[in-house]
């Protein structure tokens, strides 16, 4: 295999890709991803903002209109290079009438992946991913959990620089989500470039080094979470009494009310004193005044449009209903 696969700096490195589907919906106007070698990147964003497109022209499974730029230093598509990817597709259907051990083998026979090390690494990768006493199991028996362990394992068997997981814990329960973001962090520990997709939001994409969030085909915010998530400090007052009195002076203020909470969108402390003396004025008591971080779902719903969901049983509310999700 050629040197410059270990060290080309960027894993991906993708310019203005563009994608019009043959029934005209545009899934793609021009995004970028950069994806440093040995890091856990997060493509984000709601269901059909354009993820998968986006890995599918990666992996050549569908022709992009544009696109530039190398995936682990080569052209897209070049065959060298997609040797040392791993794939996970998104709702992928294996063949149910084999067992998960026969799945690994013949998937990575496929992938031209020699007979010893398919040998060597089935075992290894079904303990890896909590599956080993479901080895010898029809897969058409599996959860939708076990299938989704099983793909993360088929697409560990060509032991891959690159790692692609296209909606990872779709169908992974809270336990199972946490399972795959200790075994992302081992797979960035061991060297490999992470690259997944995902509309949820919780404890997996906090695990990611760096995100873009898309929507709608654009690229919508991009950098750390952590940095995203500081990017945009608030107060919020928690007040006892009817705010509906109220809503009027405190949206002219950019207060916004959920519940007995007020959030002001600055740290103006002028302001957050306005809002303070139109809820006194109306009689309403206040219980506390705090700053607060932004969390992972506000950046979202700022950066989308509150287009989002939450896995299922995650800590927070779901913010659109979500057939399947996380179940
Ligand atoms: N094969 C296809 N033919 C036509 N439209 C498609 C096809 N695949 C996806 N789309 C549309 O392209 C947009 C982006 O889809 P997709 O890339 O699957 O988004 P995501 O993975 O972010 O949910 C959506 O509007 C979707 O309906
Ligand atoms: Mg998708």
């Amino acid at each position: 295999m050629a040197e410059d696969i270990h060290q080309s700096e960027f894993a991906v490195d993708l310019h203005d890709v563009a994608k019009t589907y043959a029934n005209g919906v545009r899934a793609l106007d021009g995004v970028s991803v950069r994806v440093g070698a040995g890091e856990i990147f997060g493509l984000l964003g709601p269901n059909g903002a354009g993820k998968s497109t986006l890995v599918k022209i990666m992996m050549t499974v569908i022709r992009a209109d544009r696109a530039d730029g190398t995936v682990l230093g080569r052209c897209i598509g070049d065959r060298e290079a997609k040797r040392r990817i791993g794939y996970l597709p998104e709702a992928h259907r294996f063949p149910g009438y084999l067992k998960g051990a026969q799945l690994l083998d013949y998937y990575a026979a496929l992938a031209g992946v020699p007979r010893a090390e398919r040998r060597r690494r089935a075992p290894v990768l079904l303990e890896r991913v909590g599956m080993a006493k479901w080895a010898g199991t029809r897969i058409d028996k599996y959860s939708k959990g076990m299938l989704q362990r099983l793909g993360i394992a088929q697409a560990l068997m060509n032991d891959p620089r690159l790692v692609v997981l296209d909606e990872p814990t779709d169908g992974l329960d809270p336990m199972g989500r946490r399972d795959v973001r200790v075994l992302l962090q081992e797979l960035r520990d061991e060297g490999r470039s992470v690259f997944i997709n995902s509309h949820l939001l919780g404890e997996l994409e906090l695990v990611c080094d760096r995100v873009v969030i898309i929507s709608e085909g654009r690229v919508v915010r991009e950098g750390r979470l952590q940095d995203l998530m500081e990017s945009s400090p608030e107060y919020e007052i928690v007040a006892i009494g009817d705010l509906s009195g109220v809503s009027a002076p405190l949206a002219q203020l950019n207060a916004s009310i959920s519940g007995e909470k007020i959030r002001v969108d600055t740290i103006e402390l002028d302001r957050v004193n306005k809002v303070i003396d139109v809820l006194r004025g109306a009689g309403i008591a206040i219980e506390s005044v705090r700053p607060r971080r932004a969390s992972l779902e506000d950046v979202f719903v700022e950066a989308t449009g509150g287009n989002v969901a939450r896995p299922v049983g995650g800590p927070s509310r779901p913010m659109r209903a979500e057939g399947g999700a996380g179940q």
